[in-house]
């Protein structure tokens, strides 16, 4: 659906991320493609009813990062389909007017990029100046102090020309020098190379990332021992990272990306979303731009580490409403390929509380594959484990909340076809319980929940673009909001986070609608002057205005 003319698709719609080796395989190999993608559209747009799909990264990769690590920007890796299979499935998410997403990597490339292998070649090499070279220190000692965010120096010596380069993540990792413009130019090509493929825009891979100090000085030491992010990420969080991420000439850069996409606009307008992890609110809301004109969004991660109590969700909420420039539009993001997963963190109830915000708060939702079904983080056993991260800094793993999406109770769980002998990653133990198909049939289960939230949010105007107004003098473990739209439609929700149950007197609302509870098993007319709440409830009510 398009939003109003105010509002535009990105906005009024909702973002459904695939991670695609873990989708539906359709080749028999164990690893999801792009052909499994096509496969699962009718999934993704009549049964559940998303707007846009977010694609992790599908191009050729040696791997070391699944994908992060891109040796060539404008293909297709041949285990994931082709260009022609890219090419089909914009085709046909068009065909149902659901938008693609795809991610853009623009930090680093994989070490085997033709790029960085012109680069490494010799010192005189045109290409050198593409990433970050520098001498050791007079007594052989490292460039800097800078650590990759997966453990360890960010350096790698290349013994071959006598320099380190520069990688903030993997070795295999190196980072772009972002300082020459033929690296912008070159970057800038690829966005192009997709618009002209149809794509609707781009996910950016740690956007902040790609200017650093100029200087490159040392970070500060961390005195404090907390971490600046949203969870503690080992002995990266020893440092400040002040000067090896977000110089402020990252801005610039980014007001010419959005130029960018809004020459390819007309008719097709496209988005930026930026993966951005920064937590000093001021500072990430500097990425859409002084005159909105840099990204149309940075995800918004507030929720990621929050303690699951309504007060304190109801305080990150507000912070992220008033920090948003006038005119940026907000956005939310509960789980990702990152992130361990909703349902092992908060258990299913509260998952399906969760389900409910994500749903109706003011702004973007992005939901993670497979969070539909309350699917859990599987534990891996170790000689199963495939991210560098978890095997480099013990704990730190992502495979768990990466494992194969469960179709149906079938062998396989219907993402491989039953004769694969081998997943990429071990299937969930109960998935012959947790399943599209049992999930369908089953009418209170969190599968149809989601679907009634959806299909509730696309037809009423007050979720998708109204605004949003908390209620005060609400019992302290709910959190109570109005959404509104200027012509008199009201949406009130009512979240109990807790497992007590509630009795809220929200007097001067008269009587509502209940349209839905998390237990999907009541609905019609409620007082809201003096309303009952089970333990691990959320309701949402339309007002009579
Ligand atoms: C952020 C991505 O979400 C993550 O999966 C990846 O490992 C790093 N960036 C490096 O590209």
């Amino acid at each position: 659906m398009e939003g109003s003319a105010q509002h535009l698709w990105w906005q009024s719609g909702v973002i459904y991320q695939i991670y695609p080796r873990s989708f539906k395989d359709t080749s028999g190999n164990g690893i999801g493609d792009l052909k499994g993608v096509i496969e699962k559209l009718d999934y993704l747009t009549k049964t559940l009813g998303v707007d846009a799909i977010w694609l992790s990264p599908f191009y050729p990769s040696p791997m070391a990062d699944f994908g992060y690590d891109v040796s060539n920007y404008t293909d297709v890796h041949p285990l994931f389909g082709n260009l022609e299979v890219f090419d089909n499935l914009v085709a046909q998410a068009h065909q149902r007017n659901l938008k693609i997403i795809i991610d853009l990597v623009p930090n680093h490339t994989s070490h085997q990029h033709p790029w960085f292998q012109e680069s490494r070649a010799n010192r005189q090499n045109p290409k050198r100046d593409w990433y970050v070279w520098r001498d050791a220190k007079d007594d052989g000692r490292l460039p800097n102090n800078w650590l990759s965010v997966f453990g360890g120096p960010a350096w790698e010596w290349d013994e071959a020309t006598g320099q380190y380069y520069l990688h903030s993540f993997l070795k295999e990792q190196p980072d772009l020098n972002w300082r020459n413009l033929e690296v912008k130019d070159a970057m800038f090509a690829v966005a192009r190379f997709w618009m002209e493929r149809g794509v609707d825009g781009f996910r950016i891979d740690v956007a902040h990332y790609i200017m650093k100090d100029p200087k490159l000085r040392d970070n500060p030491p961390n005195q404090s021992l907390g971490t600046e992010m949203h969870k503690s990420l080992g002995p990266y969080d020893s440092q400040i990272h002040l000067y090896d991420k977000g110089h402020s000439d990252v801005h610039e850069v980014y007001r010419q990306f959005r130029k960018l996409l809004d020459a390819y606009g007309e008719g097709q307008p496209r988005t930026s979303i930026g993966e951005i992890h920064i937590f000093d609110w001021p500072v990430w809301a500097s990425y859409y731009g002084k005159n909105l004109d840099e990204l149309h969004m940075p995800f918004n991660f507030s929720l990621l580490g929050v303690t699951w109590q309504a007060q304190a969700v109801r305080e990150r909420v507000d912070t992220l409403e008033s920090a948003l420039p006038m005119g940026g539009w907000p956005n939310y993001v509960l789980g990702n390929h990152d992130e361990p997963r909703l349902a092992s963190k908060l258990g299913e109830k509260a998952a399906r509380v969760a389900a409910m915000l994500l749903l109706t708060l003011r702004g973007t939702p992005t939901l993670y594959y497979g969070d539909e079904l309350g699917m859990r983080d599987v534990p891996i056993p170790s000689e199963k484990q495939q991210d560098p991260w978890g095997i480099r800094v013990p704990g730190l793993g992502r495979d768990p909340q990466r494992t194969p999406m469960q179709w149906d109770d079938g062998s396989n769980a219907g993402f491989s076809s039953p004769e694969v002998r081998e997943l990429w990653l071990p299937l969930a133990e109960n998935y012959r319980e947790v399943n599209v198909a049992s999930q369908l049939e089953q009418s209170d289960s969190i599968l149809n929940l989601y679907r009634s939230l959806l299909a509730y949010r696309r037809a009423n105007r007050a979720l998708q673009v109204g605004a949003y107004h908390p209620l005060d003098d609400v019992p302290e473990d709910c959190f109570v909001y109005l959404r509104e739209t200027t012509d008199g439609n009201q949406v009130l929700v009512v979240l109990n986070f807790s497992s007590k149950a509630q009795q809220l007197h929200l007097n001067g609302l008269g009587k509502g609608n209940l349209v839905i509870s998390t237990y999907l098993d009541r609905t019609g007319e409620v007082d809201l002057s003096s309303l009952p709440l089970r333990g691990d409830e959320g309701i949402m009510v339309e007002l009579r205005s």
